[in-house]
């Protein structure tokens, strides 16, 4: 099948290469021609496992193409809107501008029975506005909305957990839904369940996961806060209330909580438009979520300074990490990086290194030091605070780290490490929720 794909940023490159991998036909639209320019020679703007592989199999297979011209969407027969909605400027809510804009010039060049799939994460009641621009163009609008993980994106959008359909409730609306079942129909055959609903649900569903996964790392968050009172082990704590099966152990894991792109966002933007709806007590717990997770920040620093003696002023930190999880170079709303420019700001002398992050992060935070590798970075620090755990964090060998730095201090941030290995190798280990 031919589709298009409007926002070729995280979301629509990675699912333009997963529909070319599906074997359709795909054309992938978007304005920044920088953008454009890379994906066409086969490279992806940004790092993601995997995706590099197969924008290299879907270029070579002519199925996938990158083009600025939205002309060259025509003959389409599902045109995919990804493009993002960030936070405004100095308010919760959404920005819908790229949305907008991605509609309103689609509108020319759709023809009767197409299907316009709505990906972006959007405030509910935003799809019904734009199904009514669309009537007269005799296209129907289906709400589809991703749940795609930075790290995973590749796997995500090929093997989903679930798909979400928000429809009409008409003939129009069940043919759209065929119609996707066409494009999906490798994932649906390996099983995957299929929720055909109204656009509000479907709407609700992403900002209602992204928020419930928010409460649960807050909760956990929360609860080091009484560990840290207390004397308990945030970690062990995780574990035992992990094994009953109503709560799981996933999205339990302590530490400097979320960032990103989507979580701190989502549920700001979801209470903007609670308060539209005059319910914004049923979400005023999101307040919550979002202070809990902000403290965290200030609490790392808190700890960093209570280690030094009161005082970081001159300090040399070694920051390992500034992508907001491994995995990725997305520095958005990353907690690494604002507890480094927080330390910076308090008169530290922060290095920072990342094995994917340091060139957005340099971007974003040009006054910060950083180094390309782990020993430049360490390099006679006088205390380490892990704040990102790659791999290659988590595996260290405190004797190795010991020969390099200054002092053997660490803060691990993600609470990834060994308490009782790092201890033994003679550091002051410290960590949020855990003694
Ligand atoms: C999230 C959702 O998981 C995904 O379904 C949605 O489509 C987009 O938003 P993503 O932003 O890629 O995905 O990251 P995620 O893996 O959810 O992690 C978000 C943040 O929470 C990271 O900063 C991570 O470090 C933090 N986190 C996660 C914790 O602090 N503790 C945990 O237990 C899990």
């Amino acid at each position: 099948m031919k589709i298009s794909v409007i926002g070729c940023g995280y979301l629509g490159a990675v699912h333009a290469a997963c529909m070319a991998k599906l074997g359709h036909e795909v054309v992938g639209v978007d304005v920044d021609d920088r953008k454009i320019a890379s994906l066409t020679r086969g490279e992806a703007p940004f790092f993601e496992p995997g995706l590099p592989e197969i924008l290299d199999e879907a270029m070579a297979s002519g199925r996938l193409t990158f083009t600025t011209d939205l002309s060259e969407v025509a003959g389409a027969a599902v045109h995919f809107v990804c493009v993002g909605t960030p936070q405004k400027q100095g308010e919760f809510a959404a920005d819908l501008t790229y949305v907008d804009a991605a509609f309103s010039s689609l509108l020319a060049h759709l023809a009767p029975g197409d299907v316009v799939v709505g990906k972006s994460t959007v405030p509910v009641g935003t799809a019904e506005r734009l199904a009514a621009d669309l009537e007269p163009t005799g296209a129907t609008l289906v709400w589809n909305p991703e749940f795609l993980r930075e790290g995973f994106a590749v796997k995500d959008t090929l093997h989903p957990d679930r798909v979400v359909y928000g429809i009409p409730e008409s003939d129009a609306g069940q043919r759209a839904a065929a119609l996707l079942d066409e494009v999906y129909a490798a994932p649906l055959a390996e099983g995957t369940p299929r929720i055909v609903t109204d656009y509000a649900t479907a709407q609700l569903v992403k900002v209602a996961a992204n928020s419930f996964l928010a409460t649960k790392i807050s909760f956990i968050n929360a609860m080091a806060e009484l560990c840290e009172a207390t004397g308990a082990d945030v970690t062990a704590l995780a574990d035992a209330i992990g094994h009953d099966a109503r709560i799981g152990r996933r999205f339990l894991n302590a530490g400097l909580g979320f960032g990103g792109g989507c979580l701190p966002k989502d549920i700001r933007a979801f209470m903007a438009r609670a308060g539209e709806l005059g319910v914004d007590q049923a979400l005023s717990f999101l307040r919550e979520v979002d202070a809990i997770n902000l403290r965290r920040r200030v609490r790392m620093v808190d700890l960093a300074r209570e280690e030094c003696g009161g005082s970081i002023v001159g300090r040399r930190v070694a920051v390992l990490g500034a992508a907001f999880k491994p995995n990725s170079d997305d520095i958005r709303d990353s907690p690494a990086l604002n507890v480094a420019e927080q330390m910076h700001l308090q008169g530290a002398v922060v290095t920072v290194t990342d094995p994917e992050a340091v060139t957005n992060a340099k971007e974003k935070a040009p006054h910060l030091h950083y180094a390309d590798t782990l020993e430049a970075a360490v390099e006679g620090a006088e205390l380490v605070l892990l704040l990102t755990e790659w791999e290659q964090y988590v595996s260290l060998d405190p004797d190795y780290l010991a020969g390099l730095v200054a002092d053997k201090r660490i803060l691990d941030g993600r609470n990834v490490l060994d308490p009782a290995r790092w201890r033994d190798a003679g550091w002051t280990y410290r960590a949020l929720g855990r003694h």
